[in-house]
């Protein structure tokens, strides 16, 4: 390869501004782009590989990317949504559907899963991520990886996935998009990289750079990230693709002076491909004249490229030509969409007797917000090639159930969920009036969340709240069903409606899996995957938090409204907690309810003293003691008492959706390996460390049913070091 060739593997041109005409092909020609992304257009990809292949002198053929995050033509919920299903199987037959849509187009990359660690739901791209937890977040990643690039990723439907952002962007400064992050490397070991560790080990064919300073080195320049730990640590052998323009804005960060500079530090940090920027195509070839960038640095970023075009089965011409195929069946995905958004709500309010709603003992149904006939809103956040047109709505799926039973009566009374012009509120409350019972459509819409678009205010927006407050003074019974694409304070809603379900941003078959939910042909079996503040100044408030010096309790805290103004300084409990909003949140991290009454007990450990190696299995028995067949989340919680470095207050270590029917007792297994123990510890070595553990089973991050066991070791070592 000449370096013109080799420097043009490692350039990625965004191809949005359509075809024809094509202005790529000239550099398609000259073997100056190995990647482009942003179309979805199947000729115009076609003929960008057909140039690749049959006029340029190596017969290359293009990665083509796009930023397939929840679905494509048929949409299934946000990321943080499928994170609320704790279910990996169904996450991962949803990426297998995206892919399979995605592919008749040409898509062969895919810029997802997106497994950053986030604690901040004012941060707009929580709705992208899997929530605040390593484990939830490593699993359904790496199913998101399988369901895109199956086991055998030269196979035509697979398409190579990204696992992103590396790394921290969660941890962007108060939740703002784009800023710096200060993560310790103890954190950053044992909190952020986690999942990517365990994208890397599934196999996953590509890593994006974060945009993001990283304690003084943005990501894109990192070498510590990019070298030491995901090339020499973990050995990853597929390529590195950097954010959109993300090398150029090392100069805007301040690391550097020019475009040049920029190159030079981000080839030799471990950027392999720059997205749509022009520093690598202008710079490095000068660059490497000029003896400022290692020429085996270039070979190996060249090397990676083309290995991943080489796994993915790039070269076989069946594989990058598609002119012969259609967008095939577009339905083939539609009940494990539906089933992602009726696993994904959440029941985070019920008073007894309320839902599920019945069709015959109703005679008029109220439904009123701007988000209940919203098709485009109920989407979500990445939805480039969503059909809007495929949307079904929650009004219609309730006209739909309706018809010949029950009449449905509907005001917007917002038009949009940030409006503040009350004057349709006369004729919602009207219809209030006429109804046995209210739903009211309340939420974000879509362009609330999502990259760069972040709130410093999470309450309900506009004049929501507002609404929800006159309609509750109607009194007839009210039942929230929000949709958002992160959590929202809710205190002001709460105290207003007898029942809340939150449901994320569903997708296109928000109207079924919501109405079925209402209506008790399903039952809510959706968990919380991030933890919801009482009031934004909590944040960042999170379930995995350590315990500090000083723990608050209810014996230590004292409410605001409350204090004497002469009390001494130190007789308010010294502890860790806000004097106006408590220590707890509104709701814990895996927090959800089901219309069934589900009793944990009988738990029971295999063992109580481990040695390593060992497996401990934890069983414990569920009982629904309701009508109601149902789906529960049981979730295994563990804390190391006292360890190297400490530890949080509690640590989600497994997870089992398991069906209860009604009036039945199952049981339960869940399991926990000594490897599963591990942490980094002072000096960030790893390690596995003998000692006491206490240990919680059930329903969500609060869970009482619990156990010790300890870990004992070998009597020449306390602790146990691992290469990992
Ligand atoms: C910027 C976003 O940060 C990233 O997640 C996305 O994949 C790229 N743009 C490409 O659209």
């Amino acid at each position: 390869m000449t370096v013109a060739e080799k420097i043009g593997q490692l350039v990625q041109s965004d191809a949005s501004y359509g075809y024809p005409p094509d202005y790529l092909g000239d550099a398609i020609r000259a073997g100056q782009l190995g990647a482009v992304l942003n179309t979805s257009n199947v000729a115009h990809v076609n003929e960008l590989q057909r140039i690749a292949m049959e006029e340029s002198r190596l017969s290359i053929p293009l990665l083509v990317g796009r930023d397939v995050i929840h679905g494509f033509a048929t949409v299934a919920p946000i990321p943080l949504g499928q994170a609320a299903t704790w279910n990996p199987h169904l996450v991962q037959a949803g990426a297998r559907a995206a892919a399979l849509e995605a592919c008749c187009t040409g898509i062969n990359w895919t810029f997802a899963p997106m497994i950053d660690i986030t604690r901040d739901p004012r941060w707009g791209r929580i709705a992208e991520s899997f929530g605040e937890d390593p484990l939830l977040a490593s699993r359904l990643g790496v199913a998101m990886v399988r369901g895109f690039q199956t086991d055998d990723p030269m196979q035509p439907t697979a398409i190579a996935a990204c696992a992103k952002h590396f790394a921290a962007y969660g941890a962007t400064e108060g939740g703002r998009d784009y800023s710096a992050t200060q993560v310790p490397e103890n954190e950053l070991r044992n909190v952020h990289l986690r999942p990517f560790q365990a994208a890397v080990d599934a196999g996953v064919l590509s890593l994006m750079t974060s945009f993001s300073d990283v304690d003084g080195v943005p990501a894109t320049a990192n070498a510590f990230l990019l070298r030491s730990i995901l090339r020499e640590e973990w050995q990853f052998a597929g390529l590195v693709v950097s954010d959109w323009q993300s090398v150029q804005q090392l100069q805007t960060h301040g690391l550097t002076a020019s475009d040049a500079e920029s190159a030079a530090e981000a080839i030799t940090a471990g950027v392999d491909i720059e997205m749509a920027g022009t520093c690598y195509q202008t710079h490095l070839a000068e660059l490497l004249t000029a003896g400022a960038i290692d020429p085996q640095r270039l070979d190996a970023a060249v090397a990676n490229v083309l290995r991943v075009k080489c796994r993915l089965g790039l070269f076989d011409s069946a594989r990058y030509r598609i002119t012969d195929r259609t967008r095939g069946d577009v339905t083939a995905g539609d009940e494990t969409a539906k089933a992602l958004a009726q696993q994904s709500c959440v029941l985070l309010k019920h008073t007894a007797g309320v839902l599920p709603l019945s069709a015959t003992a109703i005679n008029t149904l109220g439904v009123l917000g701007p988000l209940a006939d919203a098709p485009y809103q109920q989407l979500g956040t990445w939805i480039f090639d969503g059909d809007v047109e495929r949307s079904v709505t929650p009004l219609e799926s309730l006209r739909e159930l309706a018809a010949g039973q029950f009449e449905v009566k509907y005001e917007r009374a917002l038009m949009h969920s940030r409006s503040k012009d009350t004057s349709q509120f006369e004729q919602a409350l009207a219809v209030a009036q006429q109804s046995d019972a209210v739903l009211l459509f309340l939420g974000e819409e879509s362009i609330l969340s999502g990259e760069a678009h972040s709130r410093a205010n999470i309450d309900l927006p506009g004049a929501q709240v507002e609404l929800v407050a006159a309609v509750r003074a109607i009194g007839k019974p009210v039942v929230a069903v929000i949709l958002a694409g992160r959590p929202l304070t809710l205190a002001n809603v709460l105290e207003h409606v007898d029942a809340v379900l939150f449901c994320w941003h569903p997708g296109t078959f928000a109207g079924p899996a919501i109405t079925e939910l209402l209506f008790g042909a399903a039952v809510p079996s959706g968990k919380l995957p991030v933890t919801f503040p009482r009031v934004v100044g909590q944040i960042p408030i999170f379930y995995n938090h350590k315990n500090t010096g000083r723990p608050p309790s209810a014996d230590t805290v004292a409410h605001i409204d409350s204090l004497d103004s002469r009390a001494p300084q130190t007789s308010l409990g010294m502890s860790a907690y806000y004097l106006d909003a408590g220590f707890e949140p509104q709701f814990p991290f895996g927090f959800g309810l089901s219309y069934a009454t589900l009793r944990y007990h009988d738990l029971r450990l295999s063992q109580s003293e481990l040695m390593p190696g060992d497996e401990l299995q934890v069983s414990v028995r569920i009982t629904n003691d309701s009508e109601y067949d149902c789906e529960e989340v049981a979730q295994l919680y563990i804390r190391d008492v006292a360890a190297n470095v400490t530890r949080p207050v509690r640590e989600l270590k497994d997870f089992s959706r398991v069906r209860v029917p009604a009036g039945q007792t199952v049981d339960v297994s869940l399991a926990l390996h000594t490897d599963d123990l591990g942490f980094f510890g002072r000096h960030n070595r790893w390690m596995v460390e003998a000692g006491a553990f206490e240990l919680w089973v059930g329903a969500d991050s609060n869970a009482t049913l619990g156990d010790r066991f300890t870990l004992q070791v070998p009597p020449d070592a306390s602790t146990l070091s691992t290469d990992r």
